[in-house]
């Protein structure tokens, strides 16, 4: 465990890459700063009062001189400032093939649910060398996930999914907490990040129990909250077919494409009302009060888990 070492080990490309910016970017301010403060104790000392220097100002302008020291910390700024946005740029770019793990935090806890149903408390295990996608959420107020060892922080707001994405290479027990006052236990908020070797994650999994698959799961709420009475191919009501959904352009109400992502998917159950699927009545009623964050991602595991389906292509 790292957690008291003021600098937290790197287990990550992109938490290599934060550490050799963030030194680079201290190397370059004290190049520019430290020749300041160095010839103002040196003039202070040559002209005190007193001193017998030679005051005497004879103009001598050097103009290339005093623009190069205008325009070579200009340009190593740019060059800081477009290293740091591609690096920041390269954090909303989700890998296609990621392992996707749902997060929900309350106070004061951190709850992690596996694609395969695993779920954890306040210790979230990965495997090594494969991306992994946060889908996170949160049933109360503001949080924020901190992993110190990946360079990486976001934070977890009420009523959106926030995500992050990270590759871990070096397995190991390192600290996750909340970066963001969210009451009484804030300080509490945490627990343990576990890298492991690809094997001894599919280990762990075997080994955890699990009732169902996360997407299994959705599909016994779907049925239980009565979902499949009006979204089900058979049913009588007029609701969209949500097979092959997930990813897709949808048109709604008023002329807009919206993309159906977990975002749009999580609305469409909260908030119905924001966006109604053109040419469907307004006929859905909210789950705002009647599903938790938790059962919510996993419906949005379920409808997701759809595409994939062979009629996908019968609309
Ligand atoms: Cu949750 Cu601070």
């Amino acid at each position: 465990m790292d957690g008291l070492s003021a600098w937290a080990s790197e287990i990550s490309a992109h938490a290599a890459e934060v550490d050799l910016l963030a030194m680079s970017f201290f190397l370059l301010v004290l190049s520019l700063s430290a020749p300041v403060f160095i010839l103002m104790a040196v003039f202070a000392v040559r002209y005190r009062r007193g001193k017998p220097a030679d005051r005497v100002h004879p103009i001598d302008r050097n103009v290339w001189l005093e623009v190069s020291w205008a325009i070579i910390p200009f340009a190593l700024a740019i060059a800081f400032y477009i290293w740091a946005t591609r690096l920041y740029a390269n954090l909303y770019e989700l890998p296609a093939d990621a392992l996707e793990i749902g997060v929900v935090a309350k106070q004061w806890m951190w709850k992690f649910q596996h694609p395969g149903g695993q779920r954890e408390i306040d210790e979230l295990h990965v495997p090594a060398g494969q991306p992994v996608v946060l889908t996170m959420a949160s049933q109360d107020v503001i949080h924020s996930l901190y992993i110190p060892g990946l360079r990486l922080k976001r934070d977890v707001v009420p009523g959106r999914y926030t995500r992050m994405w990270f590759t871990a290479d070096k397995p190991g027990v390192y600290r996750l907490t909340c970066a963001e006052f969210c009451g009484a236990d804030h300080s509490m908020m945490g627990g343990r990040f576990v890298v492991m070797q690809q094997a001894d994650y599919a280990l762990w999994l075997e080994q955890t129990e699990v009732d169902a698959s996360l997407a299994v799961q959705g599909a016994v709420l779907f049925r239980t909250y009565g979902c499949s009475g009006c979204h089900s191919p058979g049913a009588t009501v007029h609701a969209p077919s949500l097979d092959g959904l997930y990813g897709r352009p949808v048109p709604i109400e008023g002329g807009q494409i919206v993309t159906a992502d977990e975002q749009y998917i999580r609305d469409s159950i909260l908030l119905p009302r924001q966006h109604i699927a053109a040419g469907y009545p307004r006929i859905m009623p909210t789950f705002a009060n009647v599903l938790g964050e938790e059962e919510v991602l996993k419906l949005v595991a379920y409808i997701k888990s759809l595409r994939a389906a062979p009629w996908k292509d019968r609309q």
